[in-house]
């Protein structure tokens, strides 16, 4: 029972990615939340879960009435949604039928470098790539998007982006919304702007790049989600380019967020609104009863985001948009609590780390450096736990991301962090001033040729060169020279 997306719009779906074959609806009319088509798989005789993604261009009814040249996995836009299980083995194969270089990179998966999907695993305009991995992470909400060095906010702004869920037994034992599609619904929210004729806006980017003035949930602006059970799961996804979104409800009801970007909380936390930056995501539960209808609205960032007054304008602090509307049904079954433990939280002992780093956020550059294909800017080893802290010393906003691990927050500006910021996160936001400090283990995967990425998740920043290289590496290995199918600049 999958929520059907409007006719004629291929959301992660429809047999060619080309195909121009969209249907117009009645211009001005909201529409159902397009629900991303579960990936399909195949299981081999090694118990080997393949997927299959495939790139390319087509052609959507973003906006009611217009139509956008867009791009999408296995479909116009976005992708399906890949699940799979904690301990499973996962084979991908990815064709590229752009015409240009792209890559996909498993946001918030531990596996190893060569299969990360950064700038360095480039798949050529026609080309094919094939990574494969064993899933050894907890539940979670993860996405995947491209990485080309350089390019990345074009590549997502223009639809390639999807969610990769990750099951486990614990949380499958769990009484909490888990129909997919039906009280267990994927949000993933985007901002654009578009020009008369339909196509995307790609111009005037702001300091932190493009802002759009239209909310587009799933693929769709204007959209609509029935509430058939009472209360809703909503995985939330931050999948825009620079925009910040500060979620909450015109009534100010509580709510309960029950996970962040890496998997449960320990216990579920009533709030009133949930902050997301780019790249981030957060599971709520909602209440909605039949017959009532309410809004997923995001509101003014809380103190602008920490930047000027000024800039917060400019960088859209100040907007307030409608999300989604949530429309109450008659209810199939209704659920009045939560379990109060949801999962067990590793912790890691900050006065055991062996290592700490410093990363200067300033000037679209990390410690005074651009990003530099050729350069290792630091060697881990596996096993070792560190310490990092992060400081934004400009006055813009950016937030921070780590590839391949799973890190806790100790403090920010030297405070505990509050508790939706206690789970497991790959990225967080920075505020001008702040300064966030953050433990992390490397674990189970080396590797002295290929490197993982760290940077700022606002798209431009990261393409301006925000962002730097890392190597895990075995006790007294020698990092090896990258390999490199990309013509650097
Ligand atoms: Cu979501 Cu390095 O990226
Ligand atoms: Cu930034």
């Amino acid at each position: 029972g999958l929520a059907a997306a409007p006719l004629g719009l291929a959301v992660g779906c429809g047999p060619d990615p080309a195909a121009k074959s969209a249907t117009l609806a009645e211009a001005g009319t909201s529409r159902p939340l397009p629900i991303p088509p579960l990936a399909e798989s195949t299981v081999d005789d090694a118990g080997v879960r393949h997927f299959t993604l495939r790139a390319g261009a087509g052609t959507t009814e973003i906006v009611a009435g217009k139509l956008t040249d867009t791009w999408g996995f296995n479909g116009s836009i976005l992708g399906p949604t890949v699940r799979a299980e904690r301990g499973e083995s996962v084979a991908f194969t990815i064709d590229n039928t752009l015409a240009e270089p792209t890559t996909v990179h498993w946001h918030g998966m531990h596996l190893p470098a060569r299969y990360d999907g950064g700038p360095h695993q480039t798949i050529e305009a026609g080309g094919r790539w094939e990574p494969a991995w064993t899933i050894g992470q907890p539940a979670s909400t993860l996405w995947y998007h491209p990485h080309p060095h350089g390019s990345t906010e074009r590549h997502v702004q223009r639809g390639l982006a999807g969610l990769f869920l990750i099951d486990d037994a614990d949380t499958r034992a769990l009484d909490i919304p888990k129909t997919y599609g039906v009280d267990d619904v994927p949000l993933i929210i985007q901002d654009r702007r578009f020009l008369a004729d339909g196509s995307f806006d790609e111009s005037d980017p702001t300091d932190i790049g493009l802002l759009g003035d239209t909310i587009v949930t799933n693929g769709i602006s204007d959209a609509y989600l029935d509430v058939t059970t009472g209360v809703v799961r909503l995985r939330i996804l931050n999948g825009s380019s620079g925009r910040l979104y500060n979620l909450g409800f015109p009534d100010d009801r509580t709510f309960d967020l029950i996970a962040t970007d890496c998997g449960l909380l320990e216990s579920p936390i009533a709030i009133k609104r949930i902050q997301l930056s780019p790249g981030e995501r957060a599971e709520i539960v909602v209440r909605v009863d039949p017959g009532a209808t309410t809004t997923l609205v995001s509101f003014p960032i809380e103190d602008g985001g920490g930047v000027s007054s000024s800039d917060a304008e400019n960088f859209g602090m100040n907007d307030r948009f409608d999300i989604i509307e949530l429309r109450g049904v008659a209810s199939r079954a209704s659920r009045s609590t939560l379990p109060a433990q949801l999962a067990a939280l590793p912790r890691l002992d900050p006065s055991k780390a062996s290592v700490s780093r410093t990363f200067d956020l300033q000037w679209y550059m990390i410690n005074g450096q651009r990003m530099d294909m050729n350069r290792i800017d630091f060697e881990a080893e596996v096993g070792a736990t560190e310490v990092w802290t992060i400081t934004n010393k400009d006055n813009w906003p950016h937030n921070f991301h780590v590839h391949d691990v799973q890190f806790q927050i100790l403090d920010v500006d030297g405070r505990t962090p509050p508790p939706h910021l206690r789970g497991l996160k790959d990225t967080v936001y920075t505020p001008p001033g702040s300064r966030v400090r953050v433990a992390l283990q490397w674990s189970e995967y080396t590797d002295p040729t290929f490197p993982y990425m760290f940077h700022c998740h606002l798209l431009m920043h990261e393409d301006q060169g925000m962002m730097g290289q890392f190597l895990v590496l075995e006790p007294g290995q020698k990092a090896a020279p990258m390999q490199m199918d990309m013509p650097m600049d």
